[in-house]
């Protein structure tokens, strides 16, 4: 395949920049939130009519478009193997509506959730907001998600291929009830876990999401040990990985490293959205007329890069370089991933960053990837990771 293939006239990322490029480079105009969920209905839609011959054709030129099949580009971690180490990153497919679909964009693996036990209905709109010229967004979604149930049945829905036989590996994002008392945690993770598990092929402990009242006081080493080990206990269990925040300090880094050592974490993901408004204080939304200090909600996009990278650098630094991690904050190009990868992450996700950009982003990171690997004479992408090297022009 070609590497120049997505831009061409005609190509998806062309097609998105002429239609949402304008929508995109303002904070108001069409709301952040409905953008997200209509463009989900249609690709939930194509997802499960994927093998109708319409629709695959179509699905066809997008994945023409956008994949890039390289064996340099493909790795094995806690026994998944990922053709490729860019992801789309959870929140963004909460429900799993495209499950199906999202390998024909290109992407390596897909984290769907965060799913909670209970259906709920999350924070009170406007709670997504745009921030154009920073390239970056405020969040307070609140785990609106229709819950375990309700995933089970939109995966099996989907027929998707069983674990281990994907075209992109499938993550299942997990979060706490918003009416379960923070004692009862861990039953209520266990609960969808337990009913997702044949489903994932890895599975996530997301406790660092700024938007459910307690959840980040899991990330306490004795609450995170006390759940790590209720969920060990069921009787299947994917791997199971943790999400941090970026808001934790060095200690709390080091004893997150520890843990997962200590407890056979298949990994750690690195970070989740900002309590922290890094520089934007003042900044003030258009929707609401109130400053970014006064505001609720998580930050993500460019603004979060720079401590994203630093979370990754200070937990390869503790963990050593056996424990899987995945980075993701503020990666909206291939020299970012790239920079990510060298500092320790093995694998990236993306989610501001994507959407910005369009489409075509995970093919120019692709892209960008092997050509520093052919320029520092690697061979495959899990060199790359943790060497420190520096990105080539
Ligand atoms: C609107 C929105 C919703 C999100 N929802 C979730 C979620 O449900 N679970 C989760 O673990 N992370 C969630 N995230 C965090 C992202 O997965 C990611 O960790 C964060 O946005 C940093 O990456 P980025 O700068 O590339 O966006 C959400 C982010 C956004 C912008």
């Amino acid at each position: 395949m070609s590497p120049s293939s997505s831009a061409g006239p005609l190509s998806s990322g062309a097609f998105y920049q002429r239609w949402l490029g304008p929508v995109l480079a303002r904070d108001d105009g069409l709301d952040a939130e409905q953008l997200s969920r209509t463009a989900l209905t249609a690709l939930g839609q194509a997802s499960l009519r994927r093998r109708w011959p319409g629709v695959s054709t179509v699905l066809d030129g997008v994945a023409a478009d956008l994949q890039r099949r390289d064996l340099r580009l493909e790795q094995v971690l806690f026994g998944c193997r990922f053709p490729n180490p860019v992801g789309l990153a959870a929140g963004f497919d909460k429900n799993g509506v495209a499950a199906g679909i999202w390998d024909r964009f290109g992407f390596g693996f897909a984290e769907v959730g965060t799913v909670t036990w209970h259906g709920q209905p999350g924070n009170p709109k406007p709670r997504l907001f745009r921030l154009a010229e920073e390239q970056a967004a405020l969040n307070r979604m609140g785990f609106n998600n229709d819950g375990a149930k309700a995933l089970l049945k939109t995966l099996e829905r989907q027929r998707l291929d069983p674990p281990g036989r994907r075209p992109a590996v499938l993550g299942i994002n997990v979060g706490k009830s918003k009416i379960t008392a923070l004692e009862q945690a861990p039953d209520d993770y266990a609960a969808s876990l337990e009913l997702l598990s044949p489903l994932a092929d890895y599975a996530v402990i997301n406790v660092s999401s700024p938007n459910t009242p307690g959840l980040r006081d899991l990330q306490d080493t004795s609450q995170l040990r006390r759940l790590v080990e209720r969920l060990r206990r069921l009787p299947a269990c994917p791997p199971l990985l943790v999400k941090i925040a970026p808001d934790l300090d060095d200690e709390s880094i080091d004893a997150v490293a520890r843990l997962a050592f200590e407890e056979g974490l298949a990994g750690v993901i690195a970070v989740n959205t900002s309590l922290n408004r890094l520089g934007l204080e003042q900044r003030r939304l258009s929707q609401t007329g109130r400053t970014l200090a006064e505001e609720a909600g998580g930050l993500s996009g460019a603004p979060l890069r720079q401590r994203a990278q630093e979370v990754i650098r200070r937990l390869r630094a503790s963990a050593g370089p056996a424990l899987p991690l995945i980075g993701v904050g503020g990666i909206d190009s291939a020299q970012l991933a790239w920079e990510r990868i060298t500092a320790g992450a093995s694998l990236v996700q993306l989610y501001t960053g994507w959407i910005f950009q369009g489409p075509d982003l995970v093919p120019r990171i692709l892209d960008g990837l092997l050509l520093q690997l052919d320029r520092h004479g690697l061979r495959t992408i899990a060199e790359a990771s943790g060497s420190g090297l520096p990105w080539q022009d």
